[in-house]
Parts: structure tokens; C-alpha cells; sequence
């Protein structure tokens, strides 16, 4: 590295091959490591130089990445022209002009206003129930950046949505606010698609915005956190490296409850039903299979009959888990004998479009699968005692994948929501997969043009035998709990 004052440096790695790695020149300096190039879980190599060894088969524990916010300085950068969209109160932002709604914004660059650089546009707290407070600021906020990417004037300016406590970026911050999580998972998958285009802060209940925020976001981050005086941004780091997380001693505690019940929504899906199978084998005895179409679908009955042989009672059942009434009636169903214990929520769909083309509809239709799905989960089973819940969620909430600004918003909704859960003592895990080898209906689709593309971005199938030995992690089972 020869650039003078250089701190960091970013090095794009790729596979080559299996346990090597190819580095591709550095780009400027300054760049942090990593952001976009790792799978939150999946199996990704030790950061190494040129063609150095990485067995990203050995440390099942350390493939499971967690984010974790750690401090930043704002690049020093002259002072720049903030807006700031709303009523004066709602984010006040010293030195700010502000601007009833994009409209008046865009009316006063058309009457020769300068264009800010940086658009602030505060974001909640969303009244109601938290499915469709959900949908509501998703919605609003899917309808500003399709407006945003509309007005050619500001093409130069930044559109940075201000939360309050949307994450959990200190351990003391308690559970995260559901609808402005999951108006981060939108605008990730926004910023994907429009490099520099959007930023997202999040604020503590108390903080103001700060001096230099506009420098700190226009350098090389896209996602900060003010937390008192300092200014967080998000990492993924291996869990059993992160601190806080205990590796839980006794692999008898991995195995489940013979006699209690293991629901998985969307059990007769491919990702289900290979847990399903996982679940039998490791000593699973009653399982509840939940999905729309119940025994219609296609591969049902061949998996009750292998489960059934295997020793286990298995009951498909047709059951839109995203409908509270018919969700509430499946789990009054459940004997007493062999109580709930283990919640895994598989239930999801995609429609897959860039953020121009998506429509509140095609928000609502992938919300509700997942996010209004999982609150009815999470509501119905709060006194159940559950030894587990745990949310199939995917890197594309954590990362924001192009063309998938529902399907993130839906997925940060889940991590979010284990947050919740963890912060009323309840369990709860967000598992945030990468890629699956095994094709399903969801990444069928994905053609080897899209799969070379994933790869650029470093993205590596999973086989399902490391997918679920990943699941099996004594790191995965005491987080659920911590
Ligand atoms: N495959 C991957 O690589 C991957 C990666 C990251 C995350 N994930 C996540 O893993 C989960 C499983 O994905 P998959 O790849 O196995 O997809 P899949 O085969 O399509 O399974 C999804 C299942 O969800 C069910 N479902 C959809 N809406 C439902 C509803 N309202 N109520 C009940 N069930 C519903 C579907 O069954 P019906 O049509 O019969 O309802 C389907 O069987 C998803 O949440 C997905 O986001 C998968």
C-alpha cells in the first residue's frame, strides 16, 4: 500500500477454488473491511492474502457472523448544505433548511434553490398494530424513494432517512423499533441499487443529529448509528469472536424435546422440509408442517413417510400462518401431551423487482408471509413457555440486495424482531442464510448469470450438510437465548 495517511485498505476476495482465495487490486484508501462481501451465516474465509489458505470448512462457529457497531470518525470534509423534509420539530437540525414534503423541495430547486447535498427525512414512531405500522412506513418510504429517484434535479443529493432505535446498536438499547427495521432492510436493497443515492441514521431516543453528519455519510458510510456522542456503524464479525456470545458446553442441550412439538412454517418448502428431516434425525419426535397448500404439496406426503419411518408423528397441515384466526386454530390444536416448544418460521415468498417497480401491493404480498406472519407467531405463543423460535431470514435484510427491497424489508423485520424478543426475555434467533445450493421456489429462478453475479459479490451456495451443521452450532443455540 503506497497511498500517503493511508488506515485501511479493501481488498476484494473471490473464490478460487476450494479453501483458496484470489485478491483483486486495492481500490482507495480508507475503505473499511467488510461489508458486502461476507454471508451472515455462511461460510466465509478468513480475510487473507493472495491465494493464502482458508479452510472455510473447519470452524462451523466461526462462519456465523453477527453485526456488531463499532465506532467511526467522519472524514473531515467541508460543511455542506442540509434539507431536511418534514415539520421543523419533528428532526431539528441546526443550520438545516427545511421543507414541508419533496414536492416543496424539488419547487424551490426548480425556482433556482441550491440542491442540498444531503436530504434529511425523519422516519416514525408509526402508530397501530405492528403489521401494519409495518406496511405503512415501508410503504411511505417505498413511495419517497421511487419519488426521490424521479427528480432528476436532485440526482446529486443524498436522501437520508433518520430513525429512532430501528436498531439495536449498543447492548443497552433494548429491543428495536419493528417498522423503522424494516424501513432499514428497503433502503439497504435502495442503496444497492443507487450507489450514494440514500443514507440511514439512527438515532437514540435522545440524540441529535450531529455536526459533520453529511461528511460522515458521504465518505465510505452509507449506515451510521448515534449513540450519545459517538457514531456507530455496522460489521459483521464472527460470533464466537464478538464477545458476548457464550458457546454452550453440553451438546445434549442442542438436541430438541422429544416430547414437545416443533412447528416450522413453510415445513413442506425445500428449506422446511430439509430441517424437518434434520430435526427427526437429531431426535425430534412431533412435528407440525404448516404451509398454504398443507398435504397438496408437492413433495408432502414423500416427506411424512420418510419422517413418519424415521419414528416421528408429522402433521402437514394447510394453514396461512400470515391469517391470525387460522393460526390461532392450529395451535389450539396442539395436545397437551406434547406442548409447543420449538417455533421455526421457514413461511416465505419473493417478488423480485428494482425499487422503481415495486407497488405497496408488491410490498404487502412478501410482507405478509414473513413479517405479519411471524408478529402473529410471536403474539400467540408469547405464553407458551417456547424453548425456541427461530426466524429463516436472509442476508438479502442485512446486505440489501438488488431487486429485493420487499424481501429485505421483510427480513429485517425478522432480525428485528428477535431482537424484541430477546429483550423481553423471550427466545428468539433471526438466522440471516446466504444462499442455499438446494434450489427451492424462491432461488429456482436464479440463473447461472445470476449465480456468476452472486459469486462477484463473493456470494457462495451453501450444501445443505454445512447449512445445517451451521444451524446446529452451540454459537446459533445460546444466541437464540442471549
Ligand atoms: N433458499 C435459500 O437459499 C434461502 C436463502 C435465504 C433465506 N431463505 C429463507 O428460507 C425460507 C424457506 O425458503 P425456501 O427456499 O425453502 O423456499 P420455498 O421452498 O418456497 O419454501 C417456502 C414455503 O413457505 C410456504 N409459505 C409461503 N407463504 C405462506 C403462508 N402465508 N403461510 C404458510 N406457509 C407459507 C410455502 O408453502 P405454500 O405455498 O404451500 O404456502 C413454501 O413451502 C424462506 O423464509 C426464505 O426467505 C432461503
Amino acid at each position: 500500500m503506497h497511498a500517503p495517511g493511508a488506515a485501511a485498505l479493501r481488498v476484494r476476495l473471490s473464490p478460487a477454488g476450494r479453501a483458496r482465495w484470489r485478491s483483486r487490486r486495492p481500490t482507495r484508501p480508507g475503505c473499511r473491511w467488510p461489508r458486502r462481501r461476507a454471508c451472515c451465516p455462511s461460510r466465509c474465509g478468513t480475510p487473507a492474502d493472495s491465494n493464502a489458505d482458508a479452510d472455510a470448512d473447519a470452524d462451523a462457529d466461526g462462519s456465523l457472523l453477527r453485526t456488531r457497531w463499532v465506532p467511526v470518525e467522519p472524514a473531515p470534509a467541508p460543511a455542506e448544505p442540509v434539507a431536511v423534509l418534514g415539520r421543523q420539530g419533528d428532526l431539528p437540525v441546526d443550520g438545516a433548511v427545511h421543507y414541508p414534503d419533496l414536492d416543496a423541495l424539488a419547487a424551490a430547486v426548480a425556482d433556482g434553490a441550491a440542491v442540498p447535498q444531503t436530504v434529511l427525512v425523519p422516519v416514525g414512531p408509526e402508530p397501530g398494530e405492528v403489521p401494519s405500522a409495518v406496511r405503512a412506513a415501508t410503504g411511505r418510504m417505498l413511495g419517497l424513494v421511487r419519488a426521490w429517484l424521479g427528480e432528476a434535479r436532485l440526482s446529486g443529493a443524498r436522501l437520508v432517512a433518520v430513525t429512532r432505535t430501528a436498531v439495536v446498536a449498543e447492548p443497552g438499547d433494548g429491543g428495536p423499533d419493528l417498522a423503522g427495521a424494516a424501513v432499514w432492510g428497503l433502503l439497504r436493497s435502495a442503496q444497492s441499487e443507487h450507489p450514494r443515492r440514500f443514507g440511514l441514521l439512527d438515532l437514540d431516543a435522545t440524540a441529535r443529529v450531529p455536526q459533520g453528519l453529511a461528511a460522515a455519510l458521504r465518505e465510505d458510510e452509507a449506515q451510521l448509528a448515534v449513540r450519545g456522542e459517538r457514531l456507530l456503524a455496522p460489521r459483521l464479525l464472527p460470533m464466537t469472536a464478538a464477545g458476548s456470545v457464550t458457546v454452550d458446553p453440553d451438546p445434549e442441550d442442542q438436541l430438541p424435546d422429544p416430547e414437545g412439538t416443533v412447528l416450522v412454517t413453510g415445513g413442506t418448502g425445500t428449506l422446511g422440509g430439509l430441517l424437518a428431516r434434520h430435526l427427526v434425525a437429531r431426535g425430534a419426535r412431533h412435528l407440525l408442517l404448516a404451509g398454504r397448500r398443507g398435504g397438496q404439496a408437492p413433495v408432502a406426503a414423500e416427506l411424512v413417510a420418510e419422517l413418519t419411518g424415521l419414528g416421528a408423528q408429522v402433521r402437514v397441515v394447510s394453514c396461512d400462518v400470515a391469517d391470525r384466526q387460522s393460526l390461532a386454530g392450529l395451535l389450539r390444536e396442539i395436545p397437551a401431551e406434547h406442548p409447543l416448544t420449538t417455533v421455526v418460521h421457514a413461511a416465505g415468498v419473493v417478488d423480485d423487482g428494482l425499487v422503481e417497480a415495486l407497488t405497496p401491493e408488491r410490498l404487502a404480498a412478501v410482507l405478509r408471509p414473513k413479517a405479519d406472519a411471524a408478529w402473529n407467531l410471536h403474539e400467540l405463543t408469547a405464553g407458551l413457555g417456547l424453548a425456541e423460535f427461530v426466524l429463516f431470514s436472509s442476508a438479502a435484510g442485512t446486505f440489501g440486495s438488488a431487486g429485493q427491497a420487499n424481501y429485505a424489508a421483510a427480513n429485517a423485520f425478522l432480525d428485528a424482531l428477535a431482537q424484541h424478543r430477546r429483550a423481553q426475555g423471550l427466545p428468539g434467533l433471526s438466522l440471516a442464510w446466504g444462499l442455499w445450493a438446494e434450489r427451492s421456489a424462491l432461488t429456482g429462478a436464479l440463473d447461472a448469470a445470476d449465480l456468476a453475479r452472486l459469486g462477484r459479490e463473493g456470494v457462495r451456495a451453501l450444501s445443505t450438510p454445512d447449512a445445517l451443521r451451521l444451524f446446529d452450532t452451540p454459537a446459533r443455540r445460546s444466541a437464540s437465548r442471549s
